[in-house]
């Protein structure tokens, strides 16, 4: 890598390896040299005799291009302007007997759009097994905390008690839609197969003398022997833009869901309830050396940023594609693509780090609760005193008198919440005082959480997982800085 240029960070420093293949110049290059070899196979079949035995087992040697070709190519480029014909040329070297027939009755996009279209098939199989991991082992967290009572906060105001592991699922369930939505759109992934400069399949059809069977036949076994069910029925010269649009689409709703995640860690990482793993050596300020800053989860919520916004590229393209199809949308999709699915793996290989290893305060969510239960018990607490035979406009006037001075005492003094004691300490309340202790049981708040929990677990997420148990692993990812 050299100092002396941008490189960018998202292969740089946090890719990996295999994301950054995908779209890798030598993965591009050997992949045009597949389709060459699978246009090439499929011709001979039926019937195009020109194309030799000798050069597809040539092709069929050399699909891997070198470093050494790579550059012959970019020098063939520098001089005929044209980076599909200089790698033509290139395999044509390389391959002496395929020389003649390579790219035979194609046009630039037979490679290029089909390639294009295998990586983003390619990159989705990378993820997807990633965001499976990243439910399971936020399910296995749901499961452990299921039952422990924690503040719940609406407004980010104190508002009623759930469970840690309930408010786990919330995330769990957004996960859930975005793994459906990751296969629907990689199932939905076809090939733009076989078509011409227009799509019309005019030098297909002269290839064989108005034979329109064998041109469909041709598009078909193409399709086939790149292991695609679907080819795109009509394109233009490119496969729509459309497609782009729907391959991004679950990508960046996707990073709403990372985003919403990592920002709740890092709210209870300020509460000291829930922090991100932290390393024994790791620093968090160089100043001030207490610090443990949620930095996995401030990565996540600054490159999700970046891949919410990237639909809007797709969305901008596919407007402005004119009747078959304009350049514009060349430069733009070398950019957003690529980004967009490296981005998504550096958020779930983070996710999936920061989910391994969460650590909860059990402690400092228990006092949290203290501070708040005696106002929430104070319904209960009216209603204990009602079946001793209070009135409960009575009980209700002693409460409030009692509830404002405790408030005072938080707000104004800057003391605990001591309501309960205040409670204890007044004769009116002499009925219950035996009871308040169950009375303040944050368990006998979180209402339904823990069998919520329980049978989301083991129906929905159960379900949405089983097909891609084989995926499961319990791999450390090692993440760099
Ligand atoms: C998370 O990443 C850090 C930094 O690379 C690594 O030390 C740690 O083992 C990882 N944790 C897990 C559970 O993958």
């Amino acid at each position: 890598m050299s100092n002396d240029k941008y490189a960018t960070p998202l292969s740089s420093r946090y890719a990996s390896e295999e994301m950054s293949h995908v779209f890798s110049l030598r993965n591009r290059f050997s992949t045009w040299r597949k389709l060459w070899l699978n246009l090439a196979i499929a011709e001979r079949e039926l019937g195009l005799d020109v194309i030799t035995e000798e050069a597809i087992e040539q092709m069929k040697q050399h699909l891997q291009i070198t470093d050494e070709e790579i550059k012959l190519a970019s020098i063939e480029e520098a001089k005929v302007r044209h980076d599909v014909m200089a790698h033509v040329h290139t395999f044509g070297d390389t391959c002496p007997s395929a020389s003649g027939i390579i790219h035979l009755g194609a046009t630039s996009c037979f490679v290029t759009d089909n390639a294009d279209l295998i990586f983003l098939r390619d990159a989705y199989d990378i993820v997807i097994p990633k965001l499976v991991n990243v439910i399971d082992r936020l399910s296995k967290f749901a499961e452990e905390y299921k039952d422990l009572p924690v503040l719940g906060w609406t407004h980010f105001q104190p508002a009623q008690l759930t469970t840690v592991g309930k408010r786990a699922t919330l995330w769990i369930q957004e996960l859930l839609w975005d793994l459906r939505n990751f296969v629907r759109a990689r199932n939905d992934i076809g090939l733009r197969g076989v078509k011409g400069t227009t799509g019309t399949q005019a030098s297909f059809l002269a290839l064989f003398h108005g034979d329109h069977d064998k041109v469909e036949a041709l598009d078909k076994r193409v399709t086939e022997l790149l292991g695609f069910d679907t080819v795109y029925p009509v394109t233009g010269q490119t496969y729509s833009r459309k497609i782009d649009i729907d391959v991004l689409s679950p990508l960046s709703s996707f990073a709403a869901t990372a985003h919403k995640m990592a920002t709740d860690i890092r709210l209870l990482a300020n509460l000291k309830e829930i922090e991100e793993p932290f390393e024994k050596s790791q620093i968090g300020s160089s100043a001030m050396a207490y610090k443990r800053n949620p930095m996995r989860c401030e990565r996540v919520c600054s490159l999700a940023r970046h891949l919410g916004s990237l639909y809007n590229d797709a969305v901008q393209t596919a407007s402005v594609q004119w009747f078959e199809r304009t350049l514009d949308d060349s430069a733009i999709r070398r950019i957003s693509l690529p980004s967009a699915f490296l981005t998504t793996d550096i958020l779930l290989s983070t996710l999936l780090n920061i989910t391994s290893g969460l650590v909860v305060y059990p402690k400092v969510i228990e006092r949290r609760i203290k501070g708040e239960l005696p106002f929430m018990a104070t319904e209960n607490i009216i209603m204990a005193m009602v079946e001793k035979g209070a009135s409960r406009q009575d009980v209700h006037e002693e409460i409030r008198v009692l509830s404002h001075q405790a408030a005072a005492v938080v707000k104004q003094e800057g003391g605990d919440n001591d309501l309960i004691e205040r409670i204890k300490k007044t004769e009116f309340f002499a009925p219950i005082h035996s009871e308040l202790d169950s009375l303040l049981d944050p368990s006998t708040f979180v209402g339904r959480a823990p069998q919520q929990v329980e049978k989301f677990l083991a129906n929905d997420v159960k379900k949405a997982l089983e097909p891609f148990k084989d995926s499961i692993t319990s791999e450390e990812v090692k993440l760099s800085v």
